[in-house]
């Protein structure tokens, strides 16, 4: 069965494109491929996934409002959120290629499969940056690890999502 395509999931310039993720919270690694992506496409919608079934350590409004401040200089970078797919939600913003930051091999399994059942889904493509190797090791999970415990998250993350998570962790 050949993939759900439409024309603009098959053209080979893509305006627009959608670097989705939790960003709970936003760190220099994400940065990074924005910053980067951003330059390859026309606009760059960062899209903050909405998921009911998780509960973030910031809130939706939160995490946009990070964002927002974070790639405030990047002119033609917006942040949105979304809910369900993302191939439907790219579909409908009219975004043409996803774009996925690759820190490590372990990154690799789980993100080839969603880059398939992706394309499978309506043709569109996921682009693969690797990520800074300043950045290489960096995730959410681990910065609000180490912030949970009083750890020094200076350079991790932007001064103000260091602040927050300090608020968060009362320390
Ligand atoms: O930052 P994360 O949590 O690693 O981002 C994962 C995300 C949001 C990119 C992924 O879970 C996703 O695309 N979710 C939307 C639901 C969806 O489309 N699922 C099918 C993927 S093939």
């Amino acid at each position: 069965m050949s993939p759900d395509t439409d024309l603009e999931h098959t053209q080979t310039h893509f305006a627009r494109a959608v670097c989705p993720g939790s960003f709970d919270p936003v760190t220099f690694g994400h940065l990074d491929i924005v910053e980067r992506a951003a330059r390859h496409f026309d606009e760059l919608l960062v899209a903050i996934l909405r998921n009911p079934s998780k509960e973030p350590l910031f809130t939706l409004e939160e995490r946009i409002d990070m964002i927002e401040r974070a790639v405030a200089d990047f002119g033609n970078v917006r942040v949105d959120t979304f809910e369900g797919l993302l191939v439907d939600y790219a579909r409908n913003h009219h975004a043409g290629a996803i774009v996925k930051g690759l820190r490590a091999v372990t990154d690799f399994d789980y993100e080839i499969q969603m880059a398939h059942m992706n394309t499978r889904l309506t043709g569109i493509e996921t682009f693969f940056l690797p990520t800074s190797t300043d950045f290489s090791y960096l995730s959410s999970s681990l910065v609000k690890d180490v912030a949970r415990h009083g750890g020094n998250i200076d350079g991790l993350v932007p001064e103000h999502v260091v602040l927050a998570l300090k608020e968060r962790y009362g320390n």
